[in-house]
């Protein structure tokens, strides 16, 4: 549900969601809560309640446009994206991709009538600890990442296995041809065709990564074992 629909059909246009669309592994619809305002202005945003910046958008289009949705299309789990919502992360990503129906509720300016966030929303999510001009940006991360969840997007499901996030940290590098660019080698390891020692070298620069960025994944791996 958005204001402005035009927004996901570049990205949701390219590459493998075109394609797990056309394979129908995924479907989407978009909705505008100004198709369901009832004055003839069409007007969707009001002046918040007690002063402040800005323009608030307005419960009914919203209440009603999902309710016409799920009329239709039957339950979903509603999601408002909000920066004041728990963060989004792997797990919660591959908690989404187990379900059959999202809405995905984006605001603008600032922010939805808080009516909808408690009486209408499952769930807010944020994507980070920064603020968008719109739910649409976010909306469209959570699709990617949801997306590559979904059983035959992905051309190689091993892409999922050792990646960021998935076991306990970041990624090991990644290099391809060719071996010496502007000076610049590859580390010998790689292509000493030892397998086993790839893959010790990989974990130890995972970690290594891991500790020096995101020592808080470290943290909270050793809190879940
Ligand atoms: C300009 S923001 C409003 C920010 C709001 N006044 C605040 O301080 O929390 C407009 C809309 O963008 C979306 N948005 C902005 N940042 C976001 C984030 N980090 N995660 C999810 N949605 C976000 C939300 O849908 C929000 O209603």
């Amino acid at each position: 549900m958005t204001l402005f629909p035009e927004y996901f059909s570049g990205p949701l246009g390219e590459s493998l969601l075109k394609r797990a669309c056309k394979k129908g592994l995924l479907e989407w619809e978009f909705h505008n809560p100004r198709d369901y305002s009832q004055d003839r202005h069409k007007t969707v945003d009001d002046k918040p309640f007690g002063g402040g910046p800005g323009m608030v958008l307005k419960p009914e289009p919203i209440f009603e446009c999902v309710e016409a949705i799920e009329r239709r299309k039957g339950k979903g789990w509603k999601i408002v994206l909000d920066p004041k919502g728990h963060r989004l992360n792997q797990t919660g990503v591959q908690r989404l991709s187990k379900k059959k129906h999202l809405i995905l509720i984006a605001g603008h300016y600032e922010g939805i009538d808080q009516r909808v966030h408690e009486q209408l929303a499952d769930e807010e999510i944020s994507i980070g600890d920064f603020v968008t001009m719109g739910g649409e940006a976010p909306a469209l991360c959570l699709i990617e990442a949801v997306a590559r969840y979904i059983p035959g997007v992905l051309g190689n499901k091993n892409s999922l296995k050792d990646e960021s996030f998935q076991l306990e940290g970041l990624e090991y590098p990644h290099y391809t041809r060719p071996r010496q660019y502007r000076g610049f080698g590859v580390p010998e390891i790689l292509i000493s065709g030892h397998h086993k020692a790839v893959a010790q070298w990989r974990e130890k620069i995972a970690r290594k990564r891991t500790r020096q960025r995101r020592p808080d994944l470290i943290k909270y791996a050793r809190r879940k074992s």
